[in-house]
């Protein structure tokens, strides 16, 4: 019997650790054979720790399991109360397209032959033989865009970095996954770090690059953990290193680990912290595609973009078939992160065109503490509120934009109807005045009085002639910025002010006068 207990971090933090200790122990007094073995999580955080018990080819999961759950599982199996039946067809996880995330918490993730009999290593076996444009042509073909946020085509940057003169090119995988509410890249490294890695030697040999970095932050120490031996793995496995699989192509990957600082998540800010130096934004052009680690070409994407690569080239589904996927010019899956209050928190990997209902009601089963949904912060803490009204969204990044929203990294905070919103408005100024880098004016000053002016607004002052100040400042942060950090700040903030003016002082009697 294979017992598998997830050792990603949120599991972890409910106890999983406790609960294989149990397990281990209690097979043992019952003489039962019993591997335990850890793998990464699936994604359905309230029934963490969630527990398979494979027997006859089927897993059966029991969650959420605590230690003194252990001896009743053992003897009761089906029969106990906290048996939710075989894993696959849970609802929130048989209804997903996961593409992606496809091996994550089926695998012991630093177990390469895991990884290979679920079909890792296919994409660099089949790549290993192809040109670098041939690649780059694959991925651009596939449509994959950047799962940063900004979602730039991925092709077209390999290709512009292909293209670049420089004597040595650098891969750099973004992992400062700094939104609050996004965990996706947290639980790829967690739980299927191999793919992570295949898709940044991919990158590699599309673009003529032999070293790579990843930039995990600091918050994420089970990722870096895991990440650190499964690069050794692979090296020690001919995956990285000189002349892989015979390709006569040499790649290989230093981690290092970020300092906490939300703005060494944007590109020139990270690479600025990769060289030693302090994570300050660069002025772009140049672009990090042409002039970024010590000023060579260099790829710099977020670890999902990396981690979809694999599957592209490998054939399942292909260029083609993730181009058909998904709504539009929003090629492919999207694994969005259910976060805030929530019932069933997790992460629920879907085609583009998903609505943001369907998601938070279907999947998420509305809010954690019974009352409505009010608002919904969809892409982190620079995105946008978004009203139960537009809640029929279909989520793709050119439908977020006409509502004047934005998908960011896929992170959906959800919010009940006991929400300020006014104070939350506040929050965004305060929030880009803690993390602003400082190096130009329109975000280092403006997010401090903007706070100011929001305090005053909370409290009743001015209020006409202050939210005025708002729209003034909004503009000039959004227009002036040098990066997406002062420029998006405006987002949530006049957001708030659009959806919910009964939330600010004199503004519902005035909206009712309209
Ligand atoms: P951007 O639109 O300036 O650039 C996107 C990417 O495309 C960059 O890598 C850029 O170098 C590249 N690029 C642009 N033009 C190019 C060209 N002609 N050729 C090759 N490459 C080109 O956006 P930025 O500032 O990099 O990111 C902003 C986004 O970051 C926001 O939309 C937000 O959603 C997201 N974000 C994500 C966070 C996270 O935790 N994942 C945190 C905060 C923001
Ligand atoms: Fe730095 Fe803010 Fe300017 Fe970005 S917008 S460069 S974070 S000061």
């Amino acid at each position: 019997i294979i017992i598998w207990v997830p050792r990603d971090a949120a599991a972890r933090s409910v106890g999983a650790d406790a609960v294989a200790e149990a397990f281990a122990r209690e097979a043992e007094a019952r003489g039962l054979e019993v591997t335990i073995r850890r793998n990464g999580s699936r994604g359905l955080f309230w029934l963490e720790p969630l527990v398979e018990i494979a027997t006859g080819g089927q897993r059966i999961g029991y969650g959420p399991v605590s230690p003194e759950d252990a001896a009743g599982i053992l003897d009761e199996g089906g029969g106990h109360a906290l048996c939710l039946g075989p894993v696959g067809e849970i609802g929130f996880l048989k209804r997903q397209q996961r593409v992606t995330f496809r091996r994550c918490g089926v695998i012991d993730p630093l177990d390469p032959e895991d990884y290979a009999a679920h079909g890792g290593w296919a994409g660099l076996e089949r790549a290993a033989k192809m040109t670098p444009e041939a690649i780059c042509e694959e991925v651009t073909r596939s449509g994959l865009r950047g799962r940063g946020g900004a979602g730039f085509p991925a092709g077209i940057k390999w290709t512009t970095v292909l293209e670049a003169d420089g004597a040595q090119k650098y891969v750099c995988c973004n992992a400062d996954e700094g939104d609050s509410g996004a965990f996706a890249d947290r639980m790829i490294m967690e739980g299927d770090p191999f793919t992570v890695i295949e898709g940044m030697i991919l990158a590699g040999f599309a673009t003529g690059s032999t070293q790579g970095f990843i930039y995990i932050r600091s918050e994420y120490p089970d990722a870096i953990s895991v990440m650190r031996e499964a690069i050794a793995i692979a090296r020690a496995g001919g995956f990285l290193g000189t002349d892989i699989l015979g390709s006569g192509r040499d790649f290989d990957i230093i981690l290092r680990r970020g300092a906490g600082a939300y703005i060494c998540g944007e590109e020139s800010s990270m690479l600025n912290s990769l060289e030693g130096k302090r994570g300050e934004v660069r002025a772009k052009p140049p672009i990090p595609a042409l002039s970024g680690l010590f000023g060579e070409p260099t790829v710099v994407n977020n670890v999902l973009t990396l981690a979809s690569v694999p599957m592209i080239l490998s054939g399942e589904p292909g260029a083609d078939g993730y181009k058909a996927i998904g709504l539009g010019r929003s090629a492919g899956t999207q694994p969005f992160q259910l976060a805030g209050n929530i019932r069933q928190g997790g992460l629920v990997e879907l085609a583009f065109g998903v609505t943001l209902r369907e998601l938070i009601e279907d999947f998420g089963g509305g809010t954690l503490s019974g009352r409505p949904v009010r608002a919904v912060q969809a892409g982190g803490p620079l995105g946008a509120y978004i009203p139960a009204h537009q809640f029929d969204t279909p989520m793709s990044y050119e439908a977020l934009a006409d509502i004047g929203a934005m998908l960011g990294h896929g992170g959906l905070t959800v919010f009940d109807d006991q929400v300020d919103m006014a104070k939350m408005a506040e929050f965004a100024f305060e929030f880009c005045a803690e993390e602003s880098c400082g190096k130009c004016t329109p975000c280092r000053i403006g997010a401090v009085r903007g706070a100011e002016t929001m305090a005053k607004i909370r409290r009743g002052e001015n209020v006409e002639a202050n939210l005025e100040i708002i729209g003034d400042l909004a503009e000039l942060m959004r227009d002036g910025s040098l990066c997406a950090m002062g420029g998006l700040t405006p987002m949530p903030v006049m957001s708030a002010i659009e959806h919910f003016p009964e939330d600010f002082p004199g503004q519902a009697s005035k909206e009712a006068a309209e």
